[in-house]
């Protein structure tokens, strides 16, 4: 990777003093911004104890993609792949959100236009508080039709061995998430495109940017014009194009964020 972001917040520098002093810039832009975007991913519900997919511990590996979340692993074994959302669901049932997801649920009462896009399907944005979201990989405590995609109501406890099947159409009952292959709801990436585009600033929060179409939506929202603020321990492809890249936990960096803007911002339109 080559290249630099303009700005480079470290994050064992990351403190109240420290960030009164050295992201005034960056809070500043935050204080006269209209239009925020929100994307993350699996790294803003670390802290809270759900892992992520990639990096040393992540789900990817330890189990294969392709034997798990994929139509035709669906197809060829269900009871597998149930096994394994059944055990996904219980652990995400259990977590809470982190300050990382409180912080933004009240940045987003900050905006009058503001938008989290999430490629997390365990819920804790809205269980903090986050009321404009799309989630664009879908949500696991949801069940939809395998066959004619009809959403079902939510059964938590999925029986493998015994699963239950579409009341229109006899499909088998599968989660309501995106599996690999698989488009994106049309309506859906269609307004987080609109909305990263049009945004002025756009922050990427927890991904590793390698999943398309999630991780053009960053680079739009720059191409477009938006201040691209990165906060992740890691470096990513997107860091480079990044004005501002924070080397920090979002559970650590959001909420002293947060702060400095609250009692501060007055939206434009409002
Ligand atoms: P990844 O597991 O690819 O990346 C998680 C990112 O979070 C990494 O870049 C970590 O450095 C970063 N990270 C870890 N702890 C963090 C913390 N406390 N604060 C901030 N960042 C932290 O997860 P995603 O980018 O979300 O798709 O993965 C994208 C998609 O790939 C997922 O939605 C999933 C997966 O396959 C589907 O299932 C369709």
């Amino acid at each position: 990777m080559t290249g630099a972001p303009a700005n480079i917040i470290v994050g064992n520098q990351v403190g109240r003093t420290y960030l009164a002093a050295m992201t005034n810039e960056l809070v500043e832009i935050m204080l006269n911004c209209r239009r925020c975007a929100v994307l993350t991913g699996a790294g803003i519900s670390a802290e809270s104890g759900v892992p992520t997919f990639r990096g040393k511990q992540g789900l990817w590996k330890e189990f294969k993609p392709e034997e798990l979340a994929t139509m035709s692993a669906f197809m060829a074994n269900p009871n597998i792949v149930w096994q394994w959302y059944n055990w996904r669901r219980e652990l995400m049932g259990k977590v809470e959100p982190n300050p990382g997801h409180q912080a933004l649920a009240e940045l987003e009462d900050m905006f009058t236009d503001f938008t989290l896009i999430t490629q997390n399907i365990d819920g804790l944005h809205r269980q903090a508080g986050s009321k404009n979201i799309l989630e664009l990989h879908g949500n696991i405590h949801r069940n939809k039709c395998a066959e004619c995609n009809q959403h079902v109501a939510a059964q938590t406890d999925i029986d493998p061995d015994n699963i239950p099947t579409c009341e229109q159409c006899g499909g088998r009952i599968r989660p309501d998430v995106v599996w690999f292959g698989e488009m994106l709801d049309n309506d859906i990436i269609s307004t987080a495109f609109r909305v990263s585009e049009e945004s002025d600033v756009f922050l990427s929060i927890g991904t590793s940017a390698v999943v398309h179409p999630a991780a053009s939506l960053p680079m739009m929202a720059k191409r477009s014009g938006a201040t691209l603020i990165e906060i992740n321990p890691e470096r990513t492809p997107l860091t480079e194009l990044a004005d501002f890249y924070v080397s920090a936990r979002s559970g650590e960096f959001l909420p002293p964020l947060v702060e400095q803007l609250r009692g501060r911002r007055t939206d434009p339109k409002a």
